[in-house]
């Protein structure tokens, strides 16, 4: 009953991880429920910067519990570095995790395997992963020969399952022409992931922890990463993660029903739209001067990566689809202070077609549409020292207007910083 979903809305991106942070504050629990650390999550309290990769932003607030549910992709170096670095803040965090046993782990195997991958398809079409092993440990899971985090509990399975796995992983190694992984290497990672058994065992839960967790009354924020448009099957395919990222993946990842479910549905929507990796992007702004100063001033740059991201206008047409498909009930819209230092400003309300042959799946056609616009000018205002929503300067309300009419749903938090404070909450 009292637990929220927040998701993002387009291609990832879209400042999540503040209106988790901010919404995880009446919360006992906080759940990643997919991907892995391809997420790059950025939260700036009072000046101080914290990045997650794959530990939940809601790990800030010191009273939350952290779940990693099953549909997640976990490296175990990069939680353990993640979980020292905040630690060392003065934060604890290992003794609030919880883990589902039948997590995925990401080996060292996977991530290069990513990126000799990359490599190979970087003349003919790659698809611009993070090269942190998503792709390849999610194919494992499907291959039904991935390490799970309970294997690491019994040393002879993890043994047995390890070779297989780097069995596996050469096959494809040497088809693009990297050397194989010796025994040395085997070692290597075996040896690894025996000290991590040893750190994450006290966090290993089963399948019904989050059911439980309902059962007993407590309140549960489940936080989205990536964003609708990089869903393995309603995304921009092939131009996707290899996970679903809509909202069916917190029942499947968390091993919940439609009674437990959340009802409470926040849509992230950035007021521009951006993307990194490859794929077609309709709305791309092609003005050099204001795609640059998009970037620039909306620090554009990913948070896992340091790629540049390309900036676009907001795109309706794609947003009502995803709004609709995760059952979004209300719109946190964020970074509206960037769009407001452009000035005037375009908003996608419909696509025409460049071609007759229109495909008839939506995500087949974006590379031929041909975005129609609307423009607001959004100069010279600024949300900073309102506190009513009723104050707002008119063009941001008409831009909010705007979106409202056309997705019909209500926009009920604009973030308009990066600080955790610089958000206005519709009353
Ligand atoms: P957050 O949670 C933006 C993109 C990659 C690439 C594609 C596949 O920060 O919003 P992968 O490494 O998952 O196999 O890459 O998906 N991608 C993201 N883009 N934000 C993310 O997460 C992303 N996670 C994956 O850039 O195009
Ligand atoms: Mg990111």
């Amino acid at each position: 009953m009292n637990s929220i979903a927040v998701l993002g809305c387009a291609w990832g991106d879209e400042a999540k991880a503040k209106i988790a942070d901010v919404l995880s504050e009446s919360m006992d629990v906080v759940v990643r429920f997919q991907g892995g650390d391809n997420a790059g999550h950025t939260i700036f309290i009072s000046g101080k910067k914290y990045v997650f990769h794959i530990l939940p932003c809601g790990a800030l607030n010191p009273n939350t519990e952290l779940v990693i549910a099953s549909s997640c992709v976990l490296n175990l170096d990069t939680l353990k570095k993640e979980i020292l670095d905040i630690e060392s803040g003065g934060l604890f965090i290992k003794e609030r995790l919880k883990i589902y046993g039948t997590v995925t782990l990401i080996t060292n195997f996977s991530v290069i395997l990513d990126k000799a991958r990359e490599n190979f398809y970087k003349k003919s079409g790659n698809i611009g992963t993070t090269c942190k092993g998503i792709g390849p440990s999610y194919e494992q899971r499907a291959a039904r020969y991935a390490i799970r985090l309970i294997d690491l509990l019994d040393q002879e399975t993890l043994r047995v399952k390890l070779e297989k796995l780097a069995r596996e992983i050469n096959m494809s190694l040497k088809s693009y022409g990297v050397p194989a992984f010796t025994s040395e290497d085997l070692k290597a990672e075996f040896d690894k992931l025996v000290t991590h058994a040893e750190y994450f065992r006290d966090c290993i839960v089963d399948d019904d922890y989050i059911y439980n967790c309902s059962q007993s009354g407590k309140k549960i924020l489940y936080e989205g990463a990536q964003g609708a448009l990089l869903d393995l099957y309603h995304g921009s395919y092939p131009y996707v993660t290899s996970h679903p990222s809509t909202y069916g993946a917190i029942l499947t990842s968390c091993g919940i029903g439609i009674n437990t479910a959340p009802k409470r549905v926040v849509g992230v929507v950035k007021s521009y739209f951006t993307r990194v990796g490859n794929g077609p992007f309709p709305t791309y702004i092609k003005e050099v001067d204001i795609h640059e100063k998009i970037r620039e001033i909306g620090h554009e740059y990913g948070a896992s990566t340091g790629r540049p991201r390309n900036c676009g206008w907001l795109d309706l047409v794609l947003l009502k689809r995803t709004i609709d498909m995760n059952g979004i009930t209300e719109i946190a819209l964020t970074c509206i202070d960037v769009l407001c230092k452009i000035g005037r400003v375009k908003i996608c309300t419909k696509y025409n077609y460049a071609t007759e042959n229109i495909p008839p799946v939506l995500m087949e056609a974006l590379d031929s549409v041909i975005p129609v616009y609307d423009e607001i000018d959004l100069s010279n205002c600024s949300v900073e020292g309102i506190k009513n929503w009723k104050d707002l300067p008119e063009a941001i309300k008409l831009y909010i207007s705007f979106i409202e009419d056309y997705l019909e749903v209500p926009v009920t938090m604009l973030s308009y910083g990066p600080d955790r404070n610089q958000i206005l909450i519709k009353k």
